[in-house]
């Protein structure tokens, strides 16, 4: 099989790289991609992920069998569906059900209504019955802008001054158009994981569970960053945890889609928090995570290619694990990141063992080999 893989950071690396390590897939094209795939035979060419029109062309002339598509922007945009009106296989939910990552209120609805356990909410579009509704409720308490933010629109406020504060920039215009709706809620508190699962809009697939490390410097300090580093499995949450969330959340969220008749298929991301009163949804995202992804497709055993063109063609798929093992991966990121970051460090080239691998984000192809090309650069 010939696939193509929409994005151009590390997670689209560990895609494309556990892709061709599956044995049914013989080419794997990522666009844009980054130079550094290139070390692993990865091919890459330069489409933008927002071109439907010139990706579709693309496809149909070099004869890909189906499209994985990476990140959440393209999804939300709707290129699923702008695959299928054109005849193509995309794996990944459309532009209805990728609202569950694209509006943080859609999400909470939904969960509302199917019982699914989530942090108590209230959804506002006006800045004086938000700050009222923080002055009644005061800290701790958490402000998320409804829309895409590059994870940067949730605010944790400590302290309510901090609280009316984040809910000023959301509708004063520091998320754009993803804050002229908020969504403000309770603290939870407890271990967080990310528990990802394969589904084809009725059955779920979860994987291992991982944690993203988000502050940019040592200690857990610093800003909040894309994601400085993962690990897999998750050893602070027990297997039981896990089952009750797969059984409460995962498995009830896919059902609810469905029944609301945006059927969900592609990569289901539930972030959750093991709260005193069981695991919780902080959030839903409709893709792989990065750098979650590096973490946990490591780990599968099975082909990937395989199981995803299963699920594509309406049949049953089969993923499976190494379960007796951790991952972690670690961000190298350029000076400066995420504030300030500063380009064009030179990348040595990187030997690694044999039971690790260098999944590459932000570089370019400078004279004398990879430089850096952006915050984050690449992780082993
Ligand atoms: P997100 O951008 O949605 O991943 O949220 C960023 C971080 O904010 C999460 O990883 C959590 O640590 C934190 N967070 C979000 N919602 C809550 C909540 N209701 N209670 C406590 N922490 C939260
Ligand atoms: N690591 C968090 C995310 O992918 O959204």
């Amino acid at each position: 099989m010939k696939v193509l893989v929409i994005g151009s950071g590390a997670r689209e690396h560990a895609i494309a790289h556990a892709l061709m390590r599956g044995g049914s897939v013989s080419e794997v094209t990522v666009a844009p991609g980054n130079p550094g795939m290139e070390l692993d035979g990865i091919r890459t060419t330069q489409l933008n992920p927002s071109n439907h029109a010139a990706l579709i062309d693309f496809v149909k002339n070099n004869g890909y069998d189906w499209v994985f598509v990476g990140p959440e922007v393209p999804l939300i945009e709707g290129i699923v569906d702008d695959f299928a009106a054109a005849g193509i296989k995309a794996f990944g939910p459309n532009k209805a059900a990728a609202q569950i990552e694209g509006s943080k209120d859609f999400a909470k609805q939904l969960m509302e209504r199917h019982d699914i356990p989530t942090a108590k909410y209230q959804t506002f579009d006006d800045l004086e019955r938000s700050t009222a509704y923080v002055r009644e409720h005061g800290a701790p308490i958490v402000i998320k802008a409804d829309g895409l933010a590059a994870g940067k629109g949730v605010i944790v406020a400590t302290e309510l001054e901090q609280a009316e504060e984040a809910v000023r920039e959301c509708f004063g215009g520091t998320f754009g158009d993803a804050g002229n709706t908020v969504v403000i809620e309770e603290m939870l508190t407890g271990p967080e994981c990310s528990l990802l699962a394969f589904t084809d809009g009725k059955t779920v697939r979860p994987m291992a569970t991982s944690q993203d490390h988000k502050r940019a410097l040592e200690g857990d300090l610093g800003p909040n960053t894309g994601g400085m580093g993962a690990y897999s499995p998750v050893p602070q949450i027990g297997q039981d945890v896990i089952d009750t969330a797969i059984e409460t959340i995962v498995k009830p969220t896919v059902q609810a889609m469905a029944d609301e008749g945006t059927p969900f298929t592609g990569i289901l991301y539930a972030g959750l928090i093991a709260t005193a009163d069981g695991p919780k949804v902080i959030e839903f995202n409709a893709r792989f995570g990065d750098p979650e992804t590096e973490v946990v497709l490591p780990k599968l055993t099975s082909d990937l290619g395989a199981g995803i063109n299963a699920i594509l063609n309406d049949e049953t798929p089969e993923f499976t694990w190494d379960e007796d093992n951790a991952t972690l991966g670690v961000v190298l990121a350029s000076d400066g990141y995420p504030t300030n970051v500063v380009k064009g460090a030179a990348i040595p080239e990187i030997t690694v063992d044999d039971d690790s691998h260098v999944y590459y984000a932000g570089v370019a192809r400078g004279e004398h080999g990879l430089v850096a090309n952006s915050g984050r650069v690449l992780l082993v």
